[in-house]
């Protein structure tokens, strides 16, 4: 296991993938160090390889509207994706390219020791929660694994792109706030 400066340089200059290649920078995460709140989305799209910091573009502005609705920001919560750098056209991240890319993340995960883990759409749900995870079927229930709660919401382009889950998404935030409450986690 590698420290937060060591992990971030090394998550900086990664060659570990076809990635590197088209990515302008890595997006490595951002929030405190100690949260008890982990977010993780699938990967970078434009404005975050652009900026190097997650969930930045319009998925993001409506990610931060999604928290305040539970009282929650970027101040509150680690906020980190599946694969670090951003997969051409946003095309969905390909096997290799998370296997290439989780130990990033398992690492992070490692440092924060969050309660609770919300992965946002079906990538980081299939690749934390369960391989067969159904985002259709199974959103807003929770599973502890091995002392830490998690669960999946829709990814926020999911909601961009199709309103009429925002009333499934509006109960998942309710379920998460409560969640918040049961386990005395800090926001
Ligand atoms: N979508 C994601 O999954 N992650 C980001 O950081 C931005 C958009």
């Amino acid at each position: 296991m590698l420290d937060w400066s060591q992990l971030e340089e090394t998550c900086k200059t990664c060659t570990r993938c076809g990635l590197a290649e088209t990515r302008t920078k890595s997006v490595f995460g951002i929030g405190p160090r100690d949260a008890d709140i982990l977010f993780v989305g699938e990967g970078p799209g434009q404005q975050e390889d652009l900026r190097g910091e997650p969930f930045v573009g319009p998925a993001g502005q409506f990610l931060d509207e999604m928290l305040s609705i539970i009282d929650l920001g970027r101040q509150n919560c680690y906020i980190a994706n599946v694969v670090k750098c951003r997969p051409p056209m946003n095309r969905d991240p390909q096997e290799a390219e998370q296997d290439a890319c989780i130990g990033y993340l398992r690492n992070q995960f490692a440092l924060i020791r969050p309660r609770l883990v919300i992965c946002l759409g079906r990538i980081a749900a299939k690749r934390l929660i369960r391989p067969d995870y159904s985002i259709t079927r199974e959103h807003g229930l929770w599973v502890n694994k091995g002392g830490t709660w998690m669960t999946a919401t829709y990814h926020p382009s999911a909601l961009l792109r199709d309103p009429s889950k925002r009333p499934e998404a509006f109960r998942d935030l309710m379920s998460i706030k409560s969640k918040i409450l049961e386990v005395g986690a800090k926001f």
